[in-house]
């Protein structure tokens, strides 16, 4: 027999790419101590063009990974994931399952002034209504604007988070949403918090911007505090991450989603 101690369970995250790195380095900085494992299904991204059921298929697989490694929570750190599946997998899973839409949501409502919330996101977060639906829950009254920005992600991905040609898509994008009146806009993709700068501009100084990766960290605290579930030992959570496809990509990229501070050395792939 081996005295091979059973691994402490770990948060699992995913998320349809790198992009849920920046959920994950949120919740990292939040949360030193946690054990964190991150799957990013890079197979088969991008999830934000995507119906619904197969982006639920997708979800239920990644989560299905995640719980064979034996995690103590889930989180979807992908806005279409969490607006298209989060039910699905809450009634489902043993364990607490948190997405990126309802913490996101949350602080819209507590930071708008003047009841008017911008919201923008992938084509299917928009399509689905979720933020729309969880804000309202929240306050009905609050009047909320939507609009699919799908060429952000790619910009994202090959790094062109500053300079004329991401200024152009986002006045294109945004123009609009600004002439609403909008106080507040939800950055509701896991890519948009490396396009604030551009973001800003366009909106202007009035508006605030909701990072929705930072709210949903402070929701994971929240949770495992709540349920007494956070670990208790003091030394450094291991870090593991997994991808559907290329790892040297996966790498490459997600080390500018986590701020290029946290070299990816060790991806591995998986068969989700
Ligand atoms: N992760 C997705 C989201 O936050 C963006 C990338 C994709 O379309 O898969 O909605």
């Amino acid at each position: 027999m081996s005295g091979r101690r059973p691994q402490e369970p770990a948060i699992g995250v995913f998320d349809s790419g790198v992009g849920g790195l920046t959920v994950f380095r949120r919740i990292a900085e939040a949360l030193p101590g946690e054990h964190l494992c991150y799957l990013g299904d890079t197979a088969r991204v991008p999830y934000g063009t995507k119906s619904a059921d197969t982006v639920i298929r997708y979800a239920r697989s990644c989560a299905a990974h995640l719980q064979v490694r034996g995690v103590k929570m889930l989180v979807v750190a992908c806005n279409t994931a969490s607006a298209y599946a989060l039910d699905v997998l809450s009634a489902e899973l043993p364990v607490p399952v948190i997405g990126v839409v309802a913490p996101g949501a949350r602080a819209a409502v507590s930071r708008t002034r003047t009841g008017r919330v911008g919201v923008i996101g992938t084509p299917g977060t928009v399509a689905s209504g979720a933020y729309v639906r969880a804000i309202a829950a929240l306050n009905p009254a609050i009047r909320v604007y939507s609009q699919a920005c799908p060429l952000f992600v790619p910009l994202v991905e090959d790094g062109w988070t500053t300079g004329s040609v991401p200024e152009a898509v986002a006045a294109r994008y945004l123009d609009k949403l600004a002439a609403k009146g909008v106080d507040t806009l939800v950055l509701g993709c896991t890519h948009y918090p490396l396009l604030r700068g551009v973001i800003a501009n366009v909106m202007g100084p009035g508006v605030r911007l909701v990072d929705s990766a930072k709210e949903t960290a402070k929701a994971v605290v929240e949770t495992l505090r709540d349920r007494r579930m956070l670990r208790t030992d003091t030394r450094p959570g291991r870090r593991e991450f997994y991808a559907s496809d290329a790892p040297e990509t996966f790498a490459r990229v997600g080390a500018r989603m986590l701020g290029g501070r946290t070299p990816l050395t060790q991806v591995e792939w998986v068969d989700v």
